[in-house]
């Protein structure tokens, strides 16, 4: 695969937070991916990381004065600026996103950053509460209009020992967004633009106010999806049952949806719009005819008796509604003759590939992080066999094989 941040010049903006001990890891991996790294500090990352380990891992005098005191030596922020390929800010404070973001340039670091011609990438990290203030908020949405790319902060564990959404984006995701879009940039892909659909998770049944049917889809394959075909620059949205999982890539929308009465209406509005819709929700086929409207009771000797009607199939119902210049893309999930029953899914669903996995096969399906599949298409009637992959990797091989159906419609 090519290597996209090979000989990139990547200037490295440095606050003052914890997290700056990450910036030696994240500039150890770009260098090791090839790009040039310059790093600029502010006087409070200096507090928590010393220059010393950063100069020595980048190769480059650490920038953080205007001047060099002894020798009057002149630090351009327009040349560092203009030298940049991207600039990123890792890890981004409270304090350096809002001088960012009001132009407040009494430092290195921003006035670089008013000067930077190049993508400036932000990885806010602080306190819980600090991340949900709506200064903060504001700040960091006044970036993005500014056409920045946020790297959003993960959940966990914070310095203070408080538990929430703080935690700067670990370096080696970092650097996969930097990869991807160097990617982007070079190689545009054919669905850059495009509106894609994709169902995940499970859908619960209701039987009463406390008790459903559902099945064990974590939503994990949905979003690695979601993730990867947004981070080839389409406009993704997701209908999604109940998970706890969450996308990665900004710009990912998240519509909830609870019942598959739900999923169905959802996905029947939006798929006129779509240019492509993958199905990977795993959807309950049958639904409790009548939920109880109050919890029902252990009474009686006779356990009660569940009466099942039919859900809609969604895929196939969208696969009636799907024009020409529509891709729809379905999964199956099966336990047995599995490519007689995924090839015969797709024809009745009017698929134009399909997505198999086995159960049968150890690390595949439900939950897992990875996944075993064989992608099947209906045109040319081809299968492609792949190995056991992580999530992400597979979601990179259903969209190399959508881009080329896509480019082939
Ligand atoms: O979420 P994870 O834990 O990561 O697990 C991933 C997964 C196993 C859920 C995923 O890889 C997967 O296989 N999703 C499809 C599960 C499924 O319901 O398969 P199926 O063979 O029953 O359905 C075939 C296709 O029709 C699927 O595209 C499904 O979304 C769709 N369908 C099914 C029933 C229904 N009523 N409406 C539908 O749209």
């Amino acid at each position: 695969m090519a290597n996209f941040l090979q000989g990139k010049h990547i200037v490295l903006g440095v606050t003052g937070g914890i997290a700056a001990y990450k910036a030696a890891v994240l500039t150890r991996l770009l260098v090791k991916a090839g790009a040039e790294v310059q790093p600029v500090m502010t006087a409070a990352a200096k507090e928590f990381i010393t220059p010393l380990t950063l100069s020595t891992l980048s190769g480059k005098p650490v920038i953080s004065e205007f001047f060099t005191r002894n020798t009057g030596e002149w630090h351009s922020h327009v040349d560092l600026g203009l030298w940049a390929d991207a600039m990123v800010v890792a890890p981004a404070t409270a304090c350096t996103i809002g001088k960012m973001a009001g132009g407040v340039a009494d430092n290195m670091l921003v006035t670089t950053y008013l000067s930077a011609k190049a993508p400036v990438f932000v990885c806010p990290a602080m306190d819980l509460d600090m991340m949900a203030h709506p200064s903060t908020v504001a700040n960091l949405r006044r970036l993005e209009s500014y056409g920045n790319i946020i790297i959003d902060a993960a959940e966990g564990e914070l310095a203070s020992h408080l538990t929430g959404k703080g935690r700067m984006a670990e370096p080696e995701d970092i650097v996969k967004t930097l990869e991807r879009y160097f990617r982007n940039a070079q190689c545009p892909s054919p669905l850059s633009g495009r509106k894609v659909m994709i169902t995940a998770g499970p859908t619960r049944e209701k039987i009463d106010p406390v008790r459903y049917i559902s099945n064990y889809s974590t939503g994990k394959m949905g979003y690695a999806l979601a993730d990867e075909l947004a981070a080839r620059g389409a406009d993704v949205i997701v209908v999604s049952g109940p998970v706890s999982v969450k996308p990665t890539q900004p710009g990912v929308k998240v519509v909830g949806v609870e019942s598959a009465l739900e999923m169905a209406e959802k996905s029947r509005e939006l798929f006129p719009q779509c240019d492509v819709a993958v199905m990977c929700a795993a959807v309950a086929d049958y639904r409790p005819a009548a939920p109880s409207a109050t919890k029902i009771k252990r009474e009686g000797n006779e356990p009660p008796q569940l009466q099942l009607v039919e859900n809609p199939d969604i895929a196939r119902s969208l696969g009636e509604m799907k024009q020409d210049d529509q891709l729809l893309v379905g999964f199956a999930l099966e336990t047995d003759h599995e490519n007689e029953n995924a090839r015969k899914k797709m024809q009745r669903k009017k698929l134009d590939m399909v997505v198999l996995n086995s159960l049968r096969d150890a690390g595949a399906g439900f939950g897992t992080d990875t996944n075993k599949v064989t992608i099947l298409t209906r045109k040319d009637n081809v299968s492609h066999e792949f190995p056991l992959k992580s999530k992400a990797e597979v979601a990179g091989d259903i969209a190399d094989l959508i881009e080329l159906l896509y480019c082939n419609e």
